[in-house]
């Protein structure tokens, strides 16, 4: 999969080359792409802002830069289809379903806003308006990363093993089970028996009341979406009662 950034910072972007998803580059399994606006400007200092029309303070991002990126960008995939997403504290909260649609694209092309704004034309240049979550940035890069890890993880071949995309908090709408390794006894703290007990139904059963529990005492608005068997209702219920 493709993964092009629209930035002031592609620098910033470099971090990709860490862990697995520089392994996941490596291995052609996916490619970053990350242009500055600056390289499609004109003049002597490479302008990509400008003053607010109708006055106040800061400077707003010009559209014609970033206009000319994702013309640039278009050439270069060569006419292929992607999905433009612009960063902004205005979009929609991003979520694991945006990185679940994502991955099954061939290419996402990420338009980084910044804090000052951006012209509102911008926007028109977008499919859809993403924001990480209700703070504001200095700029939609670390937002951009953010949903770049989420949804390369989900790609094959880019984890280990295919099972671990899927086994994971919010993969399936609730949060993950609490995990123990050595020691055994950690300041006084034991892993729980049950864990030791070679038991695979039980422990299976056990992590998923667990990961119930878990679920209603943090996110208790995840269990309201979450899809939830008879047996699910019924450790729910032992949970309730303290068993
Ligand atoms: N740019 C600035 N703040 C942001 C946020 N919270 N999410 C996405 N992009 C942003």
């Amino acid at each position: 999969m493709r993964f092009e950034i629209v930035t002031l910072f592609p620098e910033l972007f470099d971090v990709l080359r860490a862990g697995l998803l520089g392994k996941a580059q490596d291995a052609r399994a996916i490619d970053i792409q990350a242009i500055t606006p600056r390289e499609f400007t004109h003049d002597r200092h490479r302008t990509v802002d400008d003053a607010p029309y109708g006055g106040g303070s800061g400077m707003v991002l010009m559209p014609g830069p970033i206009a000319q990126a994702l013309d640039h960008l278009d050439e270069a995939r060569g006419g292929k289809p992607t999905l433009r997403v612009l960063l902004t504290p205005q979009g929609a909260r991003f979520s694991q379903a945006h990185a679940r649609r994502f991955s099954e694209l061939g290419s996402l092309t990420l338009v980084c806003g910044r804090y000052e704004g951006f012209d509102e034309r911008i926007r028109g240049l977008a499919d859809e308006e993403v924001s990480l979550g209700d703070f504001v940035l200095l700029g939609g890069e670390a937002a951009a990363l953010a949903v770049i890890e989420a949804t390369a993880r989900l790609l094959p071949g880019v984890l280990g093993n295919d099972e671990s995309a899927a086994d994971e908090s919010h993969s399936d709408g609730l949060l993950e089970y609490p995990q123990y390794t050595r020691p055994e006894e950690f300041r006084g703290q034991k892993v729980p028996e049950i864990l030791r007990s070679g038991n695979h139904a039980a422990i299976a059963r056990w992590r998923r009341k667990e990961s119930l529990r878990r679920t209603r005492d943090r996110r208790p608005d995840l269990l309201e979406t979450a899809e939830l068997t008879n047996e699910d209702r019924e450790l729910l219920e032992e949970i309730r009662e303290g068993r």
